[in-house]
């Protein structure tokens, strides 16, 4: 008999759908074009809004969430990866997909990074883009454009793993990023400790996400233009 077991608190889930959202956001209006790259910008900005969002939530969130729950090791993913597989998934992230976690990061970060000094030769520049000469701008537009390919085969290879845990494994990874509660089978050891989600966290998270937000209108307002562009 399986039972339930808080792991991913509200601001972990909500951080994972609204960074998820903007991201197809920002692929599918860029490639719309026109005016429709205003909005390329906006969830960009909301991008580094919730990664760094995301960066507190690994010091100050709740038990899983925490780096210090899912450290990256490629032994531990090497192990992971000829470990027979458990009847219920261990909470948290497991080695492997500590990896994939910190590389979707990483390069989330440097995609939105170089976005904010990008140009596109024509009319849309990134709002720090007169910070740095037109060479740099065009070196990191070049990276912009071939670190989207990286971006888009992660988050292909993120999708892909939580399928193959779902079919092969017969873990409902999903439902506990949308609902909170992973499903765990006592008979697989001692019970593992449920992550908080209380009140005063979810207070903790706001107050951080407003933070975050107003860091990064501070950081796109360096460039001179009113408010980044927004
Ligand atoms: C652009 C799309 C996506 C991005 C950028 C993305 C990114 C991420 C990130 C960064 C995490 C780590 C969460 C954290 O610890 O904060 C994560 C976890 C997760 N994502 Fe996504 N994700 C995307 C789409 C999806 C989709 C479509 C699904 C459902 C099919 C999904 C299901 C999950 C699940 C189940 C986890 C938890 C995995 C675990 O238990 O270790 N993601 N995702
Ligand atoms: C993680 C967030 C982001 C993703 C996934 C993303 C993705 C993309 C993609 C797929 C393109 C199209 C490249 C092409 O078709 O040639 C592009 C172009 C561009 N992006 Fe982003 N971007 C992000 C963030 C940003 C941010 C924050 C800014 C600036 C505020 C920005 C500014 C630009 C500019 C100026 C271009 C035009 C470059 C060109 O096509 O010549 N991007 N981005």
């Amino acid at each position: 008999m399986q039972r339930r077991l808080r792991v991913w608190d509200l601001p972990t889930r909500l951080f994972h759908w609204s960074l998820a959202a903007c991201v197809v956001g920002a692929v599918v209006s860029v490639n719309i074009g026109g005016n429709a790259v205003g909005w390329h910008f906006r969830f960009g900005y909301a991008i580094l809004a919730l990664l760094l969002f995301r960066v507190v939530w690994g010091f100050a969130g709740s038990r899983y969430a925490r780096f210090a729950s899912f450290p990256p090791s490629l032994g531990a993913a090497l192990r992971h990866l000829r470990a027979p597989s458990a009847a219920s998934a261990p909470p948290g992230h497991n080695p492997l997909g500590a990896l994939s976690v910190y590389a979707m990061l990483l390069a989330l970060a440097v995609q939105a990074g170089t976005g904010l000094f990008a140009n596109d030769a024509i009319m849309w520049d990134g709002p720090l883009k007169n910070l740095v000469s037109n060479a740099a701008s065009d070196a990191l537009t070049r990276v912009h454009k071939i670190n989207r390919f990286v971006v888009i085969a992660l988050v292909l290879l993120h999708i892909g793993a939580i399928a193959f845990h779902r079919l092969a494994r017969g873990h409902r990874l999903v439902g506990a990023m949308v609902r909170g509660d992973a499903l765990i089978d006592p008979a697989d050891g001692a019970p593992p400790e449920a992550a908080r989600d209380d009140a005063a966290l979810r207070v903790r998270a706001l107050v951080a996400l407003v933070a975050c937000a107003a860091l990064v209108w501070a950081l796109v307002s360096l460039g001179g233009k009113t408010g980044g562009g927004f």
